[in-house]
């Protein structure tokens, strides 16, 4: 187990009936803003019960965040949160809504082009403060302190952390779930899936705890993500959902150990340039690095295999293909496709993407050996 050094500071407020729970979180002297999406917080009784929380607090808001949050509509809240005076931050959505929210922060207290924030080019230095209240299981974003955003002028997403854009508290009713509509349920569930393998299926090191746990999250997802469809107003199923997907990133897992993300990279491409959701990008792309990376993986996907699938005989070939197929089956199972063409993508979708990344001159995953030729053969593999 390698070094390292952590502390998360989110606080957790879990459960049913829980966003009453807003009002002492937020001091009654604070002006709050609450951000939000398209819209779905106010068709399932959210809203109505954030607002009943805070009807002592001076609240505003900005809605109309997209799936996928641009950079575009993040300045305007920038602008309003000025004019406004606003002095606390409330996200209220999926991860889309808080990761802006983050960038949000972050911009609001940055004197440069705040675009610099996501280059790297300014390394964020202070941040408003902010809590959320999370509707779509899936990014743990509530728990983290990454964010994504898209500038959609340019077509590019870009990834970004700091410890300064820790919310100061999360509230997760799992509730608030039972309105997600299959697919980002399914979507979800596959996200959550792929930040545990991004953490897990790399290097052996040695890191018990990290590698149990990783199986344990990975065992919940295969087992709750089935049943969810099958009773989607289930309150222990969304809630075991809800709390795995939280775990899958709030970065336990990945202390001591290397990280891949290299499946999340290429991901990110194909929604900038195609605007696949993100979930359906990592399930597309995973079988691809892991048929590809075989042999660096292989310890770790013969773990995985006989651990969570029960996969304990045949040749290491064997072995290795079987573990990919039972998770193509189980992407499949839960609704999601994984082949580019089954989202009209053929062979002329690859170029943009693997000339990016040759400007870009990445070197992905744990190894830093994926080039823009391996990040080729992958794409070509999933056609
Ligand atoms: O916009 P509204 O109307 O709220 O509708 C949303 C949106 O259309 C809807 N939704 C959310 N909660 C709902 C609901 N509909 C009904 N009932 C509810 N309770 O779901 C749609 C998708 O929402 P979105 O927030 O975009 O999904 P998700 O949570 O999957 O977030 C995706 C974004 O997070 C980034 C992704 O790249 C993408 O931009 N990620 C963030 C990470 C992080 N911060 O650590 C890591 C991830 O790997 C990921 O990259
Ligand atoms: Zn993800």
């Amino acid at each position: 187990m390698e070094n390292f050094k952590f502390s998360n500071p989110v606080k957790i407020i879990f459960g049913k009936g829980m966003i009453k729970e807003l009002s002492k979180e937020i001091s009654i002297n604070k002006k709050v803003m609450i951000l939000y999406g398209g819209g779905s917080i106010k068709s399932n009784g959210v809203y109505e019960q954030v607002m009943s929380a805070l009807q002592n607090h001076q609240v505003t808001e900005f809605g109309g965040i997209e799936p996928n949050p641009h950079y575009e509509t993040c300045m305007e809240a920038v602008n309003k949160i000025k004019q406004d005076k606003v002095d606390f931050l409330l996200a209220v959505g999926g991860g889309s809504v808080i990761d802006a929210t983050k960038f949000i922060v972050a911009a609001a207290c940055c004197e440069y082009d705040p675009w610099k924030l996501m280059t790297g080019e300014i390394p964020i230095r202070d941040a408003m403060p902010f809590g959320t209240v999370l509707t779509l299981p899936a990014t743990g974003s509530e728990m983290n302190k990454n964010f994504v955003v898209t500038k959609a002028s340019t077509k590019e997403k870009l990834a970004c952390s700091s410890p300064f854009v820790f919310p100061k508290f999360s509230v997760l009713d799992p509730e608030t779930t039972y309105s997600l509509p299959a697919k980002q349920t399914a979507n979800g569930i596959a996200d959550a899936f792929i930040h545990v393998l991004e953490q897990y299926l790399t290097a052996h090191q040695e890191a018990f705890i990290q590698d149990y746990f990783a199986e344990s999250i990975i065992k919940v997802l295969l087992e709750k993500g089935v049943q969810v469809f099958q009773s989607p107003y289930d309150y222990d199923i969304r809630a075991n959902l809800m709390w795995a997907s939280t775990w899958a990133l709030n970065e336990w897992i990945a202390q001591g150990v290397s990280e891949d993300w290299a499946t999340h990279m290429i991901g990110h491409e194909l929604t900038a340039f195609y605007g696949i959701d993100h979930g359906q990008t990592l399930a597309i792309v995973l079988p691809g690095v892991m048929h590809l990376l075989r042999a660096q993986k292989e310890e770790k996907i013969l773990q995985l295999g006989k651990n969570v699938f029960g996969i304990d005989s045949g040749t290491i070939d064997e072995r290795i293909d079987m573990t990919i197929n039972q998770i193509d089956q189980f992407f499949r199972s839960i609704g999601i496709k994984t082949k580019l063409s089954e989202y009209g993508l053929g062979i002329d979708a690859i170029a943009p993407i693997v000339e990016r990344f040759k400007e870009r001159k990445w070197q992905l995953g744990e190894a830093g050996n994926i080039d823009y030729e391996m990040i080729e053969k992958i794409l070509r593999s999933r056609i």
